[in-house]
């Protein structure tokens, strides 16, 4: 008589597969808009940039200050997109600085977000 063979290895294989998706599913961190993962940490230092690097020329609650103003009802005509475009290229005429040689696009669309939201002060 034939002796069955277990199937052992396609279970481990199973097991390993689970174990994998809930190990992926428990640290995956939440995907910024461009789709760059941005760390928790990553995300408090940004925080902390908008509020005292963009805050030293838009004003600490970014009403304005040698910049203008930075909060929702004075962005009506952007987007995420074009804000995060601003906050890279800058604007060589004004004091604007561009941004991109600290800023990933990721970063600078979740400042804007941010921004747009009001959520920054
Ligand atoms: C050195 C001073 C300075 C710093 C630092 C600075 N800005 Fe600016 N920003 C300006 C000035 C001045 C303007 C106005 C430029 C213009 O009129 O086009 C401006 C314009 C802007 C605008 C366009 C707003 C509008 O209504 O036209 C955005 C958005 C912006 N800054 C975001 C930021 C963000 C975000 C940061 C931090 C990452 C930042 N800025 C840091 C000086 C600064």
């Amino acid at each position: 008589m034939r002796s069955l063979k277990t199937p052992a290895p396609n279970m481990r294989f199973v097991e390993a597969m689970i174990a994998v998706l809930i190990c992926a599913a428990a640290l995956a961190p939440t995907i910024a808009p461009a789709g760059e993962v941005l760390s928790q940490n990553r995300r408090s230092d940004l925080n902390h940039l908008l509020r005292h690097d963009c805050g030293s020329c838009h004003g600490m609650t970014l009403k304005g200050g040698l910049g203008p103003a930075l909060l929702p009802e004075h962005l009506t005509a952007w987007d995420v997109d074009s804000l995060a475009a601003m906050i890279l290229r800058g604007n060589p005429q004004k004091a604007m600085p561009g941004w991109s040689e600290l800023l990933s696009d990721a970063e600078a669309k979740y400042l804007a977000q941010r921004l747009l939201e009001g959520d920054a002060q």
